[in-house]
């Protein structure tokens, strides 16, 4: 396609410059004084939409608004459903960005700012790409609609009712997404498994008041203490979750899938050097991609309560809290673990504490066969981008309303991840690399002629 490759290569400046735009409207969805800069940066996809000539509508939602759009249907040809999001996490803490993350800024290759990979970057590959077909085809191979929200980092919450309640108008044959990463910096990777999770916000309540710690501790249980003791009893040394039954419902790792993680060269020591760690440490008996790709895990998020301020204070705090999260692996399912941890919770509450638990958001865990005329066509796709063809691996983050999208629209999911794991997504001085954003657009650009070529469902 040297036309297509022309245009891309020609007008990687514009791109970029789309791409810093798009970076520089701070869309937390996270936080509500944000809610404004939402709306624009939802604005400022759907006008790009209409630039390229495709039909936009602006969806209202409860939350944050849904942009979809759609290009014609073409006879023959299969229907690819595009999913990304505008939206981002928060940035702190600030003061750890070298350059501030609403400004993108280039530096040794990659922009610098909250959402460059996750998602902005990615997402904006699949519209470039769709912008270069417009201008050297004047159409596309096959019909492309695109659902982008500004939900996904708080659990994608109004757009599992829009999926359930517009399936024709959705109607696809696959579903494709770029929001995970290579396995390594130029080996690209289609991502087959992510996973779930069930996250929880915890507030423990002791006394009335905060006390003094000499007159009253030790004779009330301390809600700081508690709260360590509580949140400690749900794993033990070994990194196994000791909720009663967590385990049930986990889908094994077989020796194939074992055998095919082994094989990938996964440089452990790098892994410890890249995020500053001297030894890695999880649930025994599985190696470092099998405790992040495929076994459940538990994370405290957050931890609060108590005398943060300078000096000391001799108190026992009236209350503390936290937040915690589990990641989850097929099949099990969050609201069984939910009813599990309430039991569980229960159960180790030291007397005279009172326990306040808020099930926030939760969402299955996702693995996709790698069968299917989809992924040789993605794979194809990928070695004409990358100029090597990828590898097949699982992730440990997730994308929640994966697993309703391919229930409610049957169709197949490709997840082709342009990032890096060192891309510090969900961290301070979030980067993309600028070479993988015009590999990821040269791949979706002959992702739309490579699944083209499959013919209609
Ligand atoms: N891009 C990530 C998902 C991801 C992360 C996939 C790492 C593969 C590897 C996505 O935007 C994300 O961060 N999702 C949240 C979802 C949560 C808030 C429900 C996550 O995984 O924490
Ligand atoms: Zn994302």
């Amino acid at each position: 396609m040297p036309q297509l490759d022309d245009f891309l290569a020609e007008h990687k400046d514009r791109f970029e410059s789309d791409l810093f735009d798009l970076l520089a409207i701070p869309s937390i969805s996270a936080d509500s004084d944000y809610k404004s800069d939402l709306l624009r940066a939802g604005q400022w996809v759907a006008e790009k939409f209409r630039r390229i000539g495709l039909s936009v509508e602006m969806v209202e939602t409860a939350g944050h608004p849904i942009v979809y759009a759609e290009s014609p249907p073409v006879e023959g040809a299969p229907t690819v459903l595009v999913y990304g999001h505008y939206d981002v996490q928060p940035p702190d803490p600030l003061d750890e960005w070298i350059s501030p993350p609403f400004e993108p800024t280039c530096r040794d290759g990659n922009v610098y700012a909250r959402g460059a990979t996750d998602d902005k970057g990615q997402m904006l590959t699949h519209v470039l790409s769709a912008e270069a077909w417009m201008e050297t085809a004047e159409s596309l191979p096959l019909q492309i609609k695109y659902v982008i929200e500004g939900e996904e980092e708080v659990g994608s919450e109004h757009l599992a009712p829009f999926i359930a309640e517009n399936k024709e108008k959705l109607a696809c044959d696959v579903v494709v997404i770029s929001d995970t990463s290579q396995f390594a910096p130029g080996q690209p990777a289609i991502t087959y498994g992510l996973k779930g999770i069930a996250y929880f916000e915890l507030r423990v309540q002791g006394p009335r008041q905060d006390l003094h710690s000499g007159t009253f501790g030790g004779a009330v249980s301390n809600p700081c203490n508690g709260l360590a003791h509580i949140l400690s009893s749900l794993v033990d040394e070994e990194g196994r979750v000791q909720i009663p039954g967590f385990y049930d419902d986990v889908l094994p790792l077989d020796s194939r899938e074992r055998r095919q993680f082994a094989g990938l060269p996964f440089d452990e020591r790098g892994f410890m050097e890249q995020i500053g760690v001297e030894a890695v440490h999880g649930e025994a008996g599985y190696s470092t991609l099998e405790r992040r790709w495929a076994r459940p895990t538990y994370d405290v998020n957050g931890i609060w309560g108590g005398y943060q301020g300078e000096g000391e204070k001799t108190v026992l705090p009236a209350k503390a809290g936290a937040k915690f999260s589990f990641r989850l692996v097929p099949d099990q399912d969050p609201k069984k673990i939910a009813e599990a941890l309430r039991e569980h919770l229960t159960a180790v509450c030291p007397p005279g504490l009172e326990l306040e638990l808020e099930e926030r958001h939760g969402a299955p865990g996702f693995v996709v066969s790698l069968d299917s005329p989809f992924m040789s066509a993605a794979a194809l796709a990928i070695e004409q981008g990358f100029g090597r063809s990828p590898v097949f691996i699982r992730e440990g983050g997730s994308i929640p309303i994966v697993t309703c999208m391919s229930e409610h629209l049957g169709a197949d999911v490709l997840l082709l991840g342009w990032g890096l794991d060192d891309d510090n997504t969900h961290s301070p001085n979030e980067k993309f690399s600028l070479t993988d954003f015009h590999r990821g657009i040269k791949s979706s650009a002959h992702l739309w002629r490579e699944l083209s070529r499959i013919g209609a469902s």
